[in-house]
């Protein structure tokens, strides 16, 4: 066997050390708490049913794209849900990437070029970041949804006398906070880029499905039309996987030419189309009901939240994720595994995920989660801490 180099095991060895050695687990008995399938539409019959009629209407005969989507792999259906989807959504145009995270990647790796500007949210997405690694545009991070810190710094680049006449500026950030389950001034955000010039891009990928009958956060404030781009995810609220980008003809032109993760890889099959698909069908049909139940058992949770006293321990979000300050890597590994044994998984939130001190655990409540479940979980928390 050949040897395993020894800087990587030194790596490896220290994330063992600071507690925060990551390994695969699969998913357990436990009451769900942790997985992204908001709506629990992961498991709706009602998906197979119009799944059933996509394939047939569409006459999916292969299990494969076969190809990239500019080779073999695009099928009448790959372009039929896209129309579909910017439909939906009330955008322009749109175009399906493998995940969300090779749709930022692909977006922010491509679109802002050598001599632009990107200013990302300090708490935005590995996928952002990674996409803006890759990008030859300078990039400055602003404070966690802090327009003024954002203005600031868009102004202190603007007097240094740096830029071209045609640089562009963009900026990142999302509806709903992966971590914290928080949203950003987005009115504001989009106003102040508005009056600046500046392309808005706004990853969704938590919105997605449950704000504003399910066109997102972006459609519920009326700024379809405001946003340069936006990307939703199907593997949350839709219960599926991948995602898409959300902008206009020529955007959407230019990612096909220039998306190296839209490029370089094979498309998703026709059938995994037909079944993100069905999920939107059934949310057109019964998102009403789902969405209620949903943000039912989100005031559930608030209100039995601040029963047990734990309300200031907790990130304001009135969104599907709520997020439990649990400083330290032990300590937030000791809660999650205290409430394991009670029944409940709650996903502990360590560094180097987030940075050392802001540890959390992270609730992600679904419409199946009943009153008592909710009810117990946090009585158990506040056991736990008053132990
Ligand atoms: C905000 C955000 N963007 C993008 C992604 C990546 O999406 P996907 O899981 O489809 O790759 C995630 C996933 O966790 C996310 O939270």
């Amino acid at each position: 066997m050949p040897n395993f180099p020894k800087k990587l095991s030194q790596k490896l060895e220290q994330r063992q050390h600071e507690n925060a050695l990551r390994k695969l687990s699969t998913s357990s008995r436990l009451v769900d708490f942790s997985s992204n399938d908001y709506l629990g539409l992961a498991k709706s019959d009602g998906i197979t049913n119009h799944w059933e009629s996509l394939v047939q209407k569409f006459n999916l005969n292969t299990h494969s794209a076969t190809g990239s989507r500019l080779l073999t792999g695009n099928h009448p259906i790959h372009e039929a849900f896209e129309a579909f989807l910017a439909d939906f959504h009330g955008m322009d145009a749109a175009l399906v990437f493998n995940s969300g995270y090779d749709a930022n990647l692909g977006f922010f790796s491509a679109v802002p070029q050598r001599g632009d500007v990107i200013f990302y949210d300090e708490w935005v997405h590995a996928s952002i970041r990674d996409g803006i690694s890759m990008s030859k545009a300078q990039n400055y991070k602003f404070k966690h949804n802090d327009i003024a810190d954002l203005s600031e710094g868009v102004l202190r680049i603007k007097k240094q006398g740096k830029l071209q006449e045609n640089t562009e500026i963009y900026v990142a950030t999302e509806s709903v906070f992966s971590m914290d389950g928080d949203s950003p001034n987005l009115l504001e955000i989009s106003a102040f880029c508005e009056k600046e010039g500046i392309h808005l891009v706004v990853d969704e990928a938590h919105a997605s499905g449950i704000f504003g009958d399910g066109k997102g956060l972006v459609h519920e404030l009326g700024l379809s039309e405001n946003v340069f781009a936006s990307v939703v995810t199907f593997g949350k609220a839709f219960g599926q996987h991948g995602a898409a980008i959300l902008g206009n003809e020529n955007l959407i032109q230019y990612l096909v030419n220039f998306a190296r993760s839209f490029i370089y890889t094979t498309a998703l099959p026709p059938k995994e189309i037909a079944s993100i698909w069905a999920a939107y069908l059934v949310l057109e049909q019964q998102g009403q009901k789902y969405i209620q139940d949903l943000k039912e058992n989100i005031r559930f949770f608030l209100e039995k939240a601040e029963t047990y006293g734990l309300q200031t321990h907790f990130i304001e979000s009135t969104s599907a994720i709520q997020s439990m300050r649990c400083s330290g890597n032990d300590n937030a590994k000791a809660t999650s595994d205290f409430l394991a044994k009670k029944g409940f998984d709650v996903k502990p939130i360590l560094s180097p995920t987030v940075p050392l001190g802001m540890e959390r655990l992270r609730f992600c409540l679904h419409t199946f989660n009943t009153n008592e479940e909710i009810n117990q979980v946090l009585k158990s928390i506040q056991r736990f801490n008053a132990s």
